[in-house]
Parts: structure tokens; C-alpha cells; sequence
């Protein structure tokens, strides 16, 4: 595949799928979602014009596109996820599709349509799909995490929509972040294991978002861990999705920057802590932990990092933890699946911080976390080759 045919291909994904939530969000009728179709359907079209059928098929848990695998990023795994929840195989797209051929599709694809609903072609869209084997246990597994997954996915929708109106009105709904942190902590009363191995699997992609979500559901499992629950416990999670939150008022160019920043770029990059914590001094209702470990998840244990401080300093504990889920999440993300570290090399590389960046006891605490996040990560791999 070409990298102008890849790039086409993303995009009608992505079209397809940022439709799907929008319908889920709101309705198949939305202006937003008709839009979108639209979009996706030049797309299909302009691929199309590439191949006779566009054939998609969900093969040991990726997603092949015309005989070859497509690259993961969050809205592959969407699709991905969408058509595996619906028991689809096979999805394919003949020459001449029509708008509302796709609209029906996206409509498939959103929560609006229930597991139980029919699955039927039209004239150019055609599916395949899986023969249910009973194997109890694993099927039970495997869908328990897909529904998992679902959930995270739910939050993560109703957190871009938060972030979204950070940016643009510099209002912040803190009520929408309770509730979100609030489903995480329930979601991880039922389901510890399975929730906690969908951390790591959230990509590149959305960086912000998903990064937050990840240090969120990290956060959480290490204070579980030191036996918190109640209203500290929700405010942990509150701190811990709302760390970040100074980002939002740095340039995307820096943000984004492909490569090493320059030392103005660095020094300006340095800023998030300091203006995150001002921008939530400054937001009611939220909880003083949040301002606190915004201000404070880039010092390190050892009194180094920044924002520079008076010393001595005591840190919060949020903090903290929130460094340890930090660093672990970025040696996950700003790698390929290929290349990300394996658990042994990821615990090596923590327990040389623990002391000096990172708080030894609390590091060695994650390090518990992390060995159980692996185990039932194995379980649902295992569980998926299973059915
Ligand atoms: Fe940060
Ligand atoms: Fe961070």
C-alpha cells in the first residue's frame, strides 16, 4: 500500500468512526454525522477508484484491509473493537455505495445498535460473519474485556467533549469529570483486572485524552492498591485525568513536535504545571488535590525537576503517583507495539528511578500493578484465541 493509499485509508476510518461516536453521542440524523459520511464517502470512493471492493476482515485481533494488516492507532482499534462487539468478520464495500448505505453503517457501528439487532447487506455493503464456538470460559472472558473496552471508550468520548470546551471556551466541567472518574472506580470494583489491562493498550493517537485516561486508570490501581476508597480515592482519579490540563494553553506546535524541543520551546513546555494549577485554582469546584498535583507531577522525589520550589518541599503523595503512572505511560506510548519495552525491561528501568525521580516504596507498589495488569492482559490474549 502507498503511503497516499495508507493515508486514505486512515482517513475514512477515522471518518467512519468519529461518525459512529457522534451518532452514539447524539443521533444517526445529526448534522455532524451526516457531514462526516459524507466525507467518508469521497473517501471511499477515492479508494475505490484503487481497488475493486474495499474488504476488510478481523483477523487474530487486526484489521487486514485488502490482504494487508493496517496500522493500530485509536480509531483502527474502534473499528476494530465496533466490528468484533457485532460479531463481524468480513465487511466489504462495492463500487457505487451510497450515502445512506454508510449512514447504516456507521449506525452499526454506534452504541445505538444493540449486540441483540439484526446485521443485514445492502446493495454494496456486504458482511461476514464470525461462527460462534461455545468455549464458556474464554467466550465469557474475551467479551467481558470487549465490553471493558466498550466502557473506557464511553468515557474517553464524554472526556474529549471536556477537553474540547477547555480549549475553546476555557470552561471546565468539573461535574463531567466526577462522573467519568466515578464510572472508572465502579467499572474496577467488578472487573480489577480486566479494567486495568486496557490502560496500556490505548495508542499514540489523541495523546492528551488517552494519556489522561491513562494516568487516571494507573492512579487509581496504585492508591486501591494503598487501600483508599471514598471521596479521596475519586479525587486521585479527578487529579490524575485533570494533571495535564495545563497543556491546553500551549501551542500545538510544541506540543506535537516531532523530535527534541529547543531550549525555548523546553523552557515554554515547562509552563504546563504552573499554568494547569492556575487554570484550576481558578475553576470551582475543584478538588484542591487536582490544583496541587498539577503543580507538583514533574518534580521528582529527589527535589529535582520543576517548577523550581522553596526546599525543603513536601510532595503530596497524588504526586507522587501520578510521576510513576507519567513515566511508565510514556515509555508505553512513544513507542510502536513492536518496540515497547517488555515488562522486565520496563520494571529495570523503574527501579533505577526509584530514589531519585521516583518514590521508592509507591514505585515498587506500581511495579505489583503492573505484574497483575501483564498476567490478565496474558488471560484475555489467551481468551481471545480461545473462541
Ligand atoms: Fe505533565
Ligand atoms: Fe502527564
Amino acid at each position: 500500500m502507498n503511503a497516499g493509499e495508507e493515508k486514505s485509508l486512515q482517513l475514512f476510518i477515522r471518518l467512519l468512526t468519529t461518525a459512529a461516536t457522534n451518532a452514539s453521542l447524539y443521533a444517526l440524523e445529526h448534522l455532524q454525522v451526516q457531514r462526516l459520511c459524507r466525507q467518508a464517502l469521497q473517501e471511499a470512493n477515492h479508494l475505490l477508484g484503487l481497488h475493486e471492493t474495499l474488504t476488510f476482515k478481523v483477523i487474530d485481533g487486526r484489521l487486514i484491509f485488502v490482504n494487508q494488516p493496517v496500522a493500530v492507532n485509536l480509531a483502527v482499534q474502534r473499528l476494530l473493537r465496533a466490528l468484533q462487539l457485532k460479531g463481524i468478520s468480513h465487511l466489504q464495500i462495492e463500487s457505487g455505495v451510497y450515502a445512506e448505505e454508510l449512514i447504516a453503517l456507521v449506525g452499526l457501528l454506534s452504541k445505538r445498535h444493540s449486540q441483540q439487532q439484526q446485521v443485514s447487506d445492502s446493495e454494496h455493503i456486504k458482511f461476514g460473519k464470525v461462527v460462534v464456538r461455545h468455549r464458556e470460559s474464554g467466550q465469557l472472558a474475551e467479551s467481558a474485556f470487549l465490553q471493558l473496552a466498550q466502557i473506557a471508550d464511553d468515557e474517553l468520548d464524554k472526556f474529549m467533549e471536556i477537553y474540547d470546551s477547555v480549549r475553546t471556551n476555557k470552561q471546565l466541567n468539573i461535574t463531567g469529570i466526577n462522573e467519568i472518574v466515578n464510572s472508572f472506580i465502579n467499572s474496577f470494583s467488578s472487573q480489577s483486572d480486566a479494567f486495568l489491562a486496557i490502560a496500556p493498550l490505548r495508542s499514540m493517537d489523541e495523546y492528551t485524552y488517552t494519556h489522561s485516561t491513562n494516568i487516571c486508570l494507573l492512579n487509581l490501581a496504585q492508591a486501591r492498591l494503598l487501600g483508599i476508597e471514598g471521596p479521596l480515592l475519586t479525587d486521585i482519579g479527578i487529579a490524575a485525568m485533570l494533571h495535564d490540563v495545563g497543556k491546553m494553553f500551549i501551542s500545538p506546535n510544541i506540543l506535537g513536535k516531532r523530535g527534541a524541543l529547543d531550549d525555548e520551546e523546553w523552557e515554554i513546555m515547562q509552563q504546563h504545571p504552573v499554568l494547569g494549577a492556575e487554570y484550576l485554582l481558578n475553576t470551582p469546584g475543584v478538588p484542591r488535590l487536582a490544583v496541587i498535583t498539577a503543580f507538583e507531577h514533574h518534580m521528582r522525589f529527589d527535589g529535582a525537576g520543576y517548577p523550581k520550589t522553596r526546599r525543603p518541599w513536601q510532595q503530596n503523595l497524588c504526586s507522587y503517583m501520578t510521576a510513576i503512572s507519567d513515566t511508565y505511560d510514556a515509555m508505553r506510548t512513544h513507542r510502536s507495539y513492536e518496540e515497547s519495552l517488555s515488562l522486565k525491561e520496563i520494571t529495570d528501568v523503574m527501579l533505577k528511578l526509584s530514589g531519585s525521580k521516583l518514590h521508592p516504596q509507591l514505585t515498587y507498589g506500581f511495579l505489583q500493578v503492573l505484574n497483575r495488569l501483564d498476567k490478565s492482559r496474558a488471560t484475555a490474549k489467551q481468551a481471545s484465541k480461545i473462541s
